[in-house]
């Protein structure tokens, strides 16, 4: 019998530690949208917002806890009395709430930012959860700047916690200081040292400021972590969040070291990054992993006929797995024959071995001095070349015809720059103009 493989939870806060990233604020309609996105990707947990933060935080928290019915809808608050009553508020008619209470536990943030002492800070986040818990069975609490907290205290607060209720302990990596052995040493230790720790789900938070945030968090689930918390496309606070596509193509692709399952439907991340590209404007990074639009295109001649041949030579994981529509063969200066013969196939062109070397040796010296050929660069060059008396057979005289037609016209234009990134989806598709550009951030009162 097939032993149950451990579930990974997949907590999604994109609509909160996401949407406080420079540029990356949404309104109702879109957060909404992307609530119901989020939900058809399998998300467990959906943090929705911050509802003491603004109106519109507020009502975004609420319409989405009306109307999403599958995963848990969270709500972020601060450990008072305000912040938790109002989460409540918004959450109470979601059919699976979640308040998660935050409350900084560092000496740096204690002594500069809240000014209080240890004690204080212990018997704060104890009656806070307590005060959750009087609303809401289900209550995550955590340690804001965990990972620069003395490990002896951090245990003694969570302990606390869990006994004033919390079902699920969050550690965040608040600032992105930690490294992979020394989080998962830290997971390890609160496994070991927290009194009642077995009841509780024990999460990851990790941001990305020394570019480890996914790699953190894959080392939080080795440790014992059994939940992560993740945005699309990793957006989130100055360096951004753990990557959700990120994190969750490890588990997949390497389930000889992480025997974990999640519940994603991993086709619906590439369209869920795209989804939130356009509404924040924000383009994803061409060489973004997962979900960039060089993700899968491959430019170097030797790579191109590799994966003509046997895509696994060069690539993990297939295109359509994450909901890329297919493989992209960029034809540069790197690129090979037989990468050019299929374009050119493709196009409607067939040539023998002589042709198709006059035709490469003109697309080197083009590739060198445009860097990105696209295919109305290759049907001008295939018109000039293919003279009646040639040897290049159309295979489709229509589109043949019709497409170096609409090269003709595109002759009258001078050749466009490869698309980029900033104006372009991942295939090049032109992003809306005209989109509202979202550019101050709320205060988000952190520490009052
Ligand atoms: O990074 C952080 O510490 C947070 C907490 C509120 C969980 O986002
Ligand atoms: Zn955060």
């Amino acid at each position: 019998m097939a032993m149950e493989q451990v579930r990974i939870t997949i907590f999604d806060t994109t609509l909160r530690d996401g949407e406080q990233s420079p540029g990356c604020s949404m309104n109702h309609q879109e957060k909404l949208r992307l609530a119901h996105q989020l939900d058809r990707l399998g998300v467990d947990v959906i943090e929705a917002g911050f509802p003491i933060a603004s109106d519109g935080d507020f009502e975004a928290v609420q319409a989405i806890a009306a109307v999403i019915q599958r995963p848990i809808i969270a709500g972020l608050a601060r450990a008072c009395r305000p912040d938790i009553e109002c989460a409540w508020e918004a959450l109470k008619n979601a059919v699976r709430p979640r308040i998660h209470v935050f409350l900084a536990t560092s000496d740096i943030h204690l002594q500069y930012k809240l000014r209080i002492t240890r004690e204080q800070c212990l018997a704060q986040a104890r009656d806070a959860v307590a005060l959750a818990k009087s609303f809401c069975e289900d209550v995550e609490f955590s340690p804001e700047d965990a990972t620069r907290t003395d490990p002896e205290f951090l245990c003694q607060v969570l302990e606390a916690v869990v006994t004033a209720g919390a079902t699920t302990l969050n550690i965040p990596d608040t600032v992105g200081y930690t490294v992979p052995a020394e989080f998962g040493e830290l997971i390890a230790t609160i496994r070991r040292r927290v009194k009642g720790i077995e009841k509780v789900t024990i999460s990851a938070h990790c941001h990305n400021d020394l570019g480890l945030a996914v790699a953190n968090s894959m080392a939080a689930i080795a440790a014992g972590a059994r939940q992560v918390e993740c945005t699309i496309n990793g957006i989130g606070e100055r360096a951004g969040n753990a990557a959700l596509e990120e994190i969750v193509m490890a588990m997949r692709v390497r389930q000889d070291r992480f025997p974990y399952e999640t519940g994603i439907a991993a086709e619906h991340l590439f369209p869920a990054s795209q989804m939130l590209s356009e509404i924040t404007g924000v383009p994803v990074q061409p060489n973004k992993a997962v979900t960039g639009r060089n993700a899968f295109a491959h430019e170097a001649g030797i790579h191109q006929d590799g994966v003509l041949k046997n895509p696994l030579t060069y690539e993990i994981m297939t295109p359509q797995s994450v909901g890329v529509p297919d493989s992209k063969l960029v034809l540069g200066k790197h690129s090979g024959r037989h990468a050019l013969a299929i374009r050119c196939e493709q196009l409607g062109y067939q040539f023998d071995r002589r042709a198709l070397d006059d035709i490469y040796r003109r697309f080197v010296r083009l590739a060198d001095k445009i860097k990105h050929v696209e295919d109305h660069h290759l049907l001008e060059l295939i018109r000039e070349t293919h003279k009646p008396a040639s040897s290049a057979t159309p295979l489709f005289e229509p589109l043949a015809t019709a497409v170096a037609a609409a090269a003709g016209a595109a002759n009258q234009e001078p050749a466009k720059p490869f698309p980029m990134a900033a104006q372009t989806n991942a295939f090049g598709v032109p992003l809306p103009v005209g989109l509202e550009q979202h550019h101050d951030q709320e205060d988000y009162l952190w520490g009052v």
